[in-house]
C-alpha cells in the first residue's frame, strides 16, 4: 500500500483485523471504506483473506506490499532439482501474463520470490509451507517441493487476477503483504474424473488436472473402464482398448490412451504434485471388457458393446481360470505404468454377481494388487471382503450411517469419503441444471460445502478419516466446458474440506472468498456455474 496515510493506514489494519476474523460483513454495516474514504483505492483489490482453501493462519502486513517487476527473480533452493522444477512452474505461470524474464536461478535472497527447503515451521509437514510476503520480496518455505508447490498456489492467488492470461497484461503485479501458515487437514484430497463414460483426450485431462491443483488436491483418481468404454492400452489385452474403447455413451468414437499417454499424463499430474490413481472397476462395470474377449464370459459369448447409462448389469465370469489371468495380467502393467501408491479396483454395484463369488473375486484379486507392489483402494463395498488395513474404501453412500465403514475403521482401514449428497461432482445444483444427473438429490454448493469430514460418518472415529475425493461421472459430460460446469464451484468446496483445518469452516466466510475466485476462472476460461449461492462480484 505505498503513499497511504496514516489514518488511512491505521483504517486498512482495522478492516483487515476485522476481515480476518469475520470476512463477510453483513449489508447493513453502513458505509465501506471505500465510501468513506478514497484512500481506498490504494487498498489491494484482493485482501490476503481471499484464499481457497482457507489458510491455517494468515496474518496481514498492513501497509506492506510486494511488487513484482521486470526484474524479479525466482530463486530457488540451491541443489534442489525439484525446487527448481517449482521454481519453473510459477514461472510459466507469471512470465506469458507479466512480460517479464522472471530467470528461475539457484539462490536465496531477500529480494525476489524465493522457494526454499530450510527454516520452515515445524508444523508444515510433508505438504505445508509459510508463506511471507514483505516489501523486498516474496519468500516460500517448505519441508518438500510438494508444500513448495502448495505455496505457489497461495501465492498465484495474491496476484491480481489477470496474472492468468496466457498474453500480456498491463500490472501492476502487486501481493498484499502478510505472513501464512499453512498445511493439510488431510492427507488424500482427490478428484476423480470418470473418462469411461465419456473419453476425454489428453489435453481435456491435462486441463482439468491444472484446474484441480489450482486448489491444493493432490490425488488424480482415473476411473478407467466401465460397460461403455476401456480407456487404457493393455499390451496382453490390446482388444480392450482397441474394441472396447471403440465408443461411449451416446454411441460417440470414444478413445484410449496409450501407455505412452498415460505415463505422459501421470507425469504431468506429478509435476503438480497430484498422485494418479488408476481405476480398473471390477467385477461389475465390465462391460467393455467382456464386449472385447468372449472367453472372460461364463457363457463364451461377448455381449455387443454398450452405449447407455444403466448400471450393475456385467460381471466378469468368477469362476473361470482365465478372469484371473486377466486380471492378474492388467494389474501387472497397470502398476507398472503408475508410480503411485494405489490401484483402484473398483466393486461398486456389482448386481449381477452374488455376495459369494464377490467376495471369492477379491479375495484372489486383493493379493494381486499386493504382488504388484501397491496398496487396493475400492469403493466402499468391497470392504464385503475384509480387505487388508493397506486398503482404502471409498464411501460413496447417501446415508450418514454405515456400520460397515465403522468395522472396516476397527480393522484398519483409513477411509475416503465421497458422500454422494455432497461430494458428487456430476449432481445437478437444482432442477434448471442442464448436466449432470439426480439420483442423489440437487447439490448446491452450500450443500457441497457444508459437511465435517470428520464428523460425518455416524460414529466413525475422525482418525478413520484419511480424506475426502469429489468424483465427476461423465454419463452427461462430454467436453471439457461441461466438467467445469460442474466442478466450479463445487471442485474448491471439496478441496476446502480436504485442506483447511475445522477451525476456519464458514460458509458465511467461504462464499465471500469463492466469489473472489471467479475473475481468476475468467481469465482462464473456466466455464464455471453461477451459484445464486455466492456474492460474484
Ligand atoms: C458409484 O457411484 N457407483 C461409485
Amino acid at each position: 500500500m505505498p503513499r497511504l496515510g496514516r489514518t488511512a493506514r491505521a483504517l486498512a489494519t482495522l478492516l483487515l483485523a476485522v476481515g480476518a476474523a469475520a470476512p463477510a460483513l453483513p449489508a447493513h454495516a453502513g458505509p465501506t471504506a471505500a465510501q468513506a474514504d478514497p484512500a481506498h483505492a490504494a487498498v489491494p483489490e484482493k485482501p490476503l483473506q481471499h484464499i481457497v482453501p482457507a489458510p491455517v493462519r494468515v496474518t496481514p502486513r498492513p501497509g506492506t506490499t510486494y511488487h513484482l517487476t521486470p526484474d524479479t527473480r525466482i530463486y530457488t533452493h540451491p541443489g534442489s532439482r525439484a525446487a527448481e522444477q517449482v521454481g519453473e512452474f510459477l514461472a510459466d505461470v507469471l512470465r506469458p501474463s507479466t512480460g517479464y524474464r522472471l530467470p528461475v536461478v539457484p539462490g536465496a535472497s531477500g529480494k525476489g520470490v524465493s522457494l526454499l527447503l530450510t527454516g520452515a515451521d515445524p508444523r508444515v509437514g510433508d505438504e505445508g509451507y509459510q508463506l511471507d510476503v514483505t516489501r523486498r520480496g516474496v519468500v516460500i518455505r517448505a519441508k518438500t517441493a510438494a508444500g513448495l508447490f502448495a505455496g505457489v498456489q497461495t501465492f498465484r492467488q495474491i496476484l491480481p487476477a489477470k496474472v492468468e492470461a496466457k498474453s500480456k497484461q498491463r500490472g501492476p503485479w502487486t501481493a498484499p503483504g502478510g505472513s501464512i501458515l499453512d498445511y493439510p487437514r488431510y492427507a488424500h484430497r482427490g478428484a476423480m474424473l470418470d473418462v469411461a463414460r465419456h473419453f476425454f483426450s489428453v489435453d481435456e485431462v491435462k486441463r482439468y488436472i491444472d484446474q484441480i491443483a489450482l486448489y491444493k488436491v493432490n490425488k488424480l483418481h482415473l476411473h478407467l473402464a466401465d460397460d461403455q468404454g476401456w480407456r487404457l492400452e493393455i499390451k496382453s489385452w490390446p482388444r480392450l482398448a482397441t474394441y472396447g474403447g471403440s465408443t461411449e455413451v451416446g454411441g460417440g468414437p470414444g478413445g484410449y490412451y496409450t501407455q505412452e499417454q498415460y505415463k505422459d499424463l501421470v507425469a504431468y499430474a506429478a509435476a503438480r504434485h497430484i498422485e494418479v490413481i488408476p481405476e480398473i472397476d471390477m467385477p461389475g462395470h465390465t462391460n467393455a471388457a467382456l464386449a472385447s474377449y468372449a472367453e472372460l464370459n461364463c457363457d463364451g459369448v461377448a455381449p455387443p458393446l454398450y452405449t447407455g447409462i444403466e448400471v450393475g448389469f456385467s460381471s466378469l465370469c468368477i469362476d473361470k481360470d482365465i478372469t484371473y489371468k486377466f486380471v492378474d495380467d492388467v494389474l501387472r502393467e497397470v502398476a507398472a505404468l503408475t508410480p503411485g501408491k494405489y490401484i483402484h479396483i473398483g466393486g461398486d454395484e456389482a448386481h449381477a454377481t452374488t455376495d459369494p463369488d464377490f467376495i471369492a473375486f477379491m479375495n484372489k484379486v486383493l493379493p494381486m494388487v499386493t504382488k504388484y507392489g501397491k496398496q487396493a483402494s475400492g469403493w466402499h463395498e468391497f470392504v464385503k471382503a475384509n480387505p487388508p488395513a493397506s486398503a482404502v474404501p471409498q464411501f460413496w453412500g447417501t446415508k450418514t450411517v454405515a456400520a460397515d465403514m465403522v468395522e472396516a475403521a476397527k480393522r484398519g482401514n483409513e477411509i475416503v469419503l465421497s458422500p454422494a449428497t455432497k461430494a458428487y461432482l456430476d449432481m445437478k445444483y437444482d432442477e434448471h441444471t442442464p448436466l449432470g444427473l439426480k439420483w442423489a438429490g440437487y447439490t448446491d454448493v452450500e450443500d457441497a460445502y457444508d459437511w465435517n469430514p470428520g464428523a460425518y460418518v455416524q460414529d466413525l472415529p475422525a482418525e478413520a478419516v484419511k480424506g475426502v475425493e469429489a468424483p465427476l461421472w461423465t454419463e452427461t459430460l462430454t467436453k471439457s466446458a461441461d466438467l467445469e460446469y460442474m466442478a466450479f464451484p463445487r471442485l474448491p468446496a471439496i478441496a476446502e474440506l480436504g485442506w483447511s483445518p475445522w477451525s476456519t469452516h464458514s460458509w458465511d466466510d467461504f462464499k465471500v472468498r469463492l466469489a473472489a475466485q471467479a475473475d481468476r476462472w475468467h481469465v482462464l476460461g473456466i466455464n464455471f456455474y453461477p451459484s445464486p449461492q455466492v456474492p460474484w462480484k
